[in-house]
């Protein structure tokens, strides 16, 4: 496609990356963060230092359109912001951070563990208009350039285990699937992952 960029988020992206994120993911989201999910993942986005911040964002323009969205982090950053992250929780779920509570850590215990100099693509998108034109690959590929500059030894995503397209381009792009899928049952919905893995060797380019 012509006139493509890759640019870092901005906070002013926030109401696209909720619509991409939830693109991304249409039931898990809105099964942990509830009724006013676009409005919690917006006010994520807008602040720093936390999971779901715009610093993590990367975007990809076609002739200035916003066409897609990235987002990723590294196994320090995860830890250094997982806290702030439920703090910032608490504070936009208010209530319903504590009557989600069991949600959230079931949902937890089947995606976003970033573990040691590993980096975690925590989700991609690309809106349906521009699918199939290389936008997804060439985020993924920016995700592995940040990856490798933040000294990680390899890539790690989870993905539905039905989402069979997105599975094929990780497949495609050098990604394995790692052990067997985690389920959960959150909210008498049936969830199941894989985690899917790149390594690097250690190597940085
Ligand atoms: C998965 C996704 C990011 C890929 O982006 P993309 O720009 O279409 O991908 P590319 O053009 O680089 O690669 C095309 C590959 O993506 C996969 N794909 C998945 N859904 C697709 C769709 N609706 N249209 C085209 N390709 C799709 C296919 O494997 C395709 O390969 P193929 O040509 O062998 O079928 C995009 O389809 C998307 O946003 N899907 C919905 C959100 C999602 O599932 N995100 C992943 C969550 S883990």
């Amino acid at each position: 496609m012509k006139n493509t960029i890759i640019r870092k988020g901005l906070p002013e992206d926030a109401p696209d990356f909720a619509n991409l994120i939830l693109l991304s993911e249409s039931n898990l989201f809105p099964t942990i963060f509830g009724s006013g999910v676009r409005r919690v993942i917006q006010n994520l986005f807008h602040q720093p230092k936390n999971l779901f911040s715009f610093e993590h964002s990367y975007f990809i323009e076609v002739d200035s359109i916003k066409a897609g969205m990235i987002m990723g982090y590294s196994w320090r950053v995860a830890r250094e912001e997982e806290w702030r992250t439920g703090l910032l929780l608490i504070k936009y779920m208010k209530l319903g951070f504590f009557t989600r509570l069991l949600s959230l850590l079931k949902a937890m215990s089947i995606v976003g563990r970033a573990e040691g100099n590993e980096y975690y693509v925590s989700n991609v998108a690309i809106y349906p208009e521009f699918r199939g034109n290389k936008l997804g690959t060439n985020l993924l590929l920016k995700a592995e350039e940040e990856a490798k500059r933040c000294g990680a030894e390899k890539s790690v995503l989870d993905v539905k285990v039905d989402n069979q397209g997105a599975i094929r381009l990780y497949h495609r792009l050098g990604y394995s699937v790692a052990g067997e899928p985690r389920r959960a049952k959150i909210n008498r919905e049936n969830f199941a992952f894989s985690r899917m893995c790149k390594n690097y060797n250690g190597n940085i380019d």
